[in-house]
């Protein structure tokens, strides 16, 4: 029976570049969606950029641009991101769009009028100068459990506490740095536990992974809290009807984005956008998300639909996220990689086929480490698929002009190949695609093995053993016909140059199980090179190149973004603020009851400084005496247990003996300025 399946992948912030973390997302939900259109299914993949929001209406301020040009801009290139790495989505929009208001109206007011949304006045940090209320990860400030300096106002990253934004220690907008007031204002929540019992029910039904579900459980049992659905003027996004400046916070109309990105292309197309919106029809709607935003859509959204006399959807998947060697991705370490930044070294189907061997069902994050990655792709997609076209093409063309054998050889061999279709199509249908390119490749060297066994290349300088060379050939590249079609949902591009080598239709599924007789192939060109080395070398370097050149960012990252564990990133300026001078160490001493400090009298030119330093694993007094070094000389002195700390002295290195403090030449001169 054909299916008729709405897909959806999460739509990316207007207000950043796409990274290869986004990409694990769009390319696992792309290797499905054409999965099941090979399959003969009718799938509509739609998709768009979220735009609204407090984050990107500062960004096009920053910029000097309206929130419109900025969205616009970002779209383009978010567009073309996705188009070259082969996403085939057949419709993407923007949360910013007509579409979008109007069902964002439609679902808010049908949603109110049954009840479902009460008005409550609460108390807001306010930003006086900049005269707007502050979001949590807007006011910076200390840390209520530590003391940390600099925390957002949600939750500190130095020790882990979570927090209101009102119990930060000496707090400051990040936007204007003005203190922040606090300040009543009138919001609409919408009632999530109106929904609690078909909710239940819906995360209890088959539409979510079981630890999603799991996971739903403690929300469940700490008691579904009423959602705050709207924000006080100036913000970009859609003014609530009936309302004074009010407007949906973004996460209201985000998902619904999804539908208006899907009624522009109905629109467009012809498609009944109405009757795959009604509860109960025949037709299905799936969403790929990252684990991050489960709340979101397996909550809310289903409850805003219910609420609105809408279907839901029939499935939520989640995945992981994506680390690089092991960690999280750095900008400093150059493994923060936007798409373009890959896109511009390397072959897209690469990273499609890497992330696809790695993806399983499950949430657990994938990790992207590039000496496997190389390895995988030489000898998986080069070494095994490629190279058994490669060995069999060359005699069919130059010695039987493309044609191949009426009949097959190896008939058993060819129904083992094809005989797993059915089993690989379960795998792709699961998500499993680690399990189905396993598989897939298990079949590439069989199919290896046959050549290498039947040695084309000597019966070819044999007399009288043209038929044979040409079966064996023939075999081969019916069996690598069958691995092409296997892969197409992964490697489209390379699929679609196999299609014309083998000058056959577009593969569809069912097309696997019938081998190519009797039929003339064309020339063979080469459909992927090995990754060299230099190429992942290039892919850091520039990474690393494009993030510092970023502009200065006056808002926090998105909530999304993955942070690096070494430091948060710091502008110029801060930079700029630190004054670096070349110390004579005059004096050094130990320091009674302290394991690991030394007493420093540091000649800055301009007088004496005493530092303590924790340096006494790696140097004697006597040996840094006389010594020059570096110093930041305009730290705020510190009183420690031993005394006032005066500034620091700049050291490297893993602690113990090695320890390296800076050491300038001997030209240098106390209280020179070190830029
Ligand atoms: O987390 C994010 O990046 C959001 N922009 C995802 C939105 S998905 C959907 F709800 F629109
Ligand atoms: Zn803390």
């Amino acid at each position: 029976m054909q299916r008729k399946i709405l897909v959806t992948s999460a739509l990316p912030y207007a207000n950043g570049s796409i990274h290869l973390g986004h990409m694990v997302e769009y390319i696992q939900t792309d290797i499905w969606v054409r999965f099941q259109k090979m399959r003969g299914h009718e799938v509509h993949y739609v998709c768009a950029d979220d735009a609204h929001g407090t984050p990107i209406m500062l960004r096009a301020q920053n910029q000097g641009i309206t929130p419109e040009q900025l969205i616009s801009e970002v779209s383009k290139e978010h567009q073309t991101d996705f188009a070259d790495f082969a996403i085939g989505f057949d419709n993407y929009h923007s949360t910013h769009s007509d579409e979008n208001r109007e069902l964002a109206s439609r679902i808010y007011l049908a949603n109110r009028d049954a009840g479902h949304i009460e008005a409550r006045t609460i108390s807001q940090a306010y930003d006086p100068e900049k005269e707007m209320f502050l979001p949590d990860r807007f006011i910076r400030g200390e840390c209520p459990k530590c003391g940390a300096a600099d925390q957002y106002g949600d939750n500190c990253e130095a020790c882990g506490a979570t927090y209101e934004p009102t119990e930060l220690k000496n707090p400051v907008s990040a936007v204007s740095g003005a203190t922040p007031i606090t300040k009543e204002s009138e919001h609409y929540f919408f009632k999530l536990g109106d929904f609690e019992k078909t909710l239940q029910e819906w995360t209890h039904s088959d539409h979510l992974q079981p630890e999603v579900t799991r996971k739903l459980g403690e929300w469940f049992d700490s008691g579904l809290q009423d959602w705050d659905i709207s924000r006080d003027a100036p913000y970009f996004g859609f003014e609530i009807p009936d309302t004074d400046n009010k407007f949906f916070y973004v996460w209201m109309d985000a998902p619904i984005g999804y539908l208006a990105s899907f009624k522009h292309y109905c629109d467009r197309e012809g498609v009944d956008f109405d009757s795959f919106m009604k509860p109960g029809s025949d037709t299905e709607m799936v969403h790929f998300i990252g684990k991050d935003i489960i709340y979101f859509h397996a909550l809310f959204w289903p409850a805003m639909l219910e609420g609105a006399g809408f279907r839901q959807p029939d499935n939520i998947y989640a995945h992981g996220f994506l680390t690089v060697d092991g960690k999280k991705m750095s900008k400093s370490r150059g493994t923060f990689i936007k798409a373009r930044t890959y896109l511009d070294h390397l072959n897209p189907e690469y990273l499609r086929y890497y992330f696809a061997a790695k993806l399983g069902s499950g949430i657990d994050d994938i990790d992207l480490s590039f000496e496997d990655f190389q390895t995988r792709i030489n000898s998986d997609l080069v070494g095994k698929v490629v190279n058994i076209a490669s060995r069999c093409a060359g005699f069919l063309s130059k010695r039987f002009d493309g044609q191949l054998a009426d009949e097959l050889s190896e008939p058993a061999l060819f129904r083992d190949f094809a005989n797993q279709a059915e089993a690989i199509a379960k795998r792709y249908e699961a998500r499993e695609f680690g399990q189905a390119m396993r598989e897939i490749m298990a079949l590439a060297d069989r199919a290896n093995v046959y050549i290498d066994e039947m040695k084309p290349w000597v019966l070819a300088k044999e007399e009288g053993k043209e038929d044979e060379v040409q079966a064996i050939c023939s075999m081969g590249i019916n069996l690598f016909r069958v691995l092409i079609a296997y892969l197409k949902p992964v490697l489209p591009r390379t699929a679609e140059q196999a299609e014309t080598f083998l000058n056959i239709a577009p593969l569809q599924w069912s097309d696997i199980s019938s081998p190519l007789l009797g039929h003339q192939i064309n020339q063979f060109k080469p459909l992927m090179t090995r990754i060299e080395q230099d190429k992942l070398d290039a892919i850091v370097a520039d990474s690393k190149q494009s993030m510092a050149a970023e502009q200065p960012k006056a808002e926090p990252a998105a909530q999304s973004e993955q942070f690096d564990p070494i430091a948060d990133e710091i502008q110029f300026d801060d930079f700029a603020k630190i004054d670096l001078r070349i110390a004579k160490i005059v004096n050094a001493e130990h320091v009674e009851g302290a394991d690991k400090l030394l007493k420093l009298t540091l000649d800055i030119g301009l007088g004496e400084k005493q530092v303590f330093a924790g340096i006494k694993s790696a140097y004697a007094p006597e040996d840094l005496i006389g010594k020059l070094t570096v110093m930041v000389a305009n730290l705020a002195p510190r009183k420690m247990r031993f005394g006032l700390s005066e500034g620091m002295v700049l050291a490297a290195g893993p602690g113990g003996k090695d320890l390296f403090i800076l050491n300038p030449d001997d030209g240098a001169q106390p209280g020179m300025r070190v830029k």
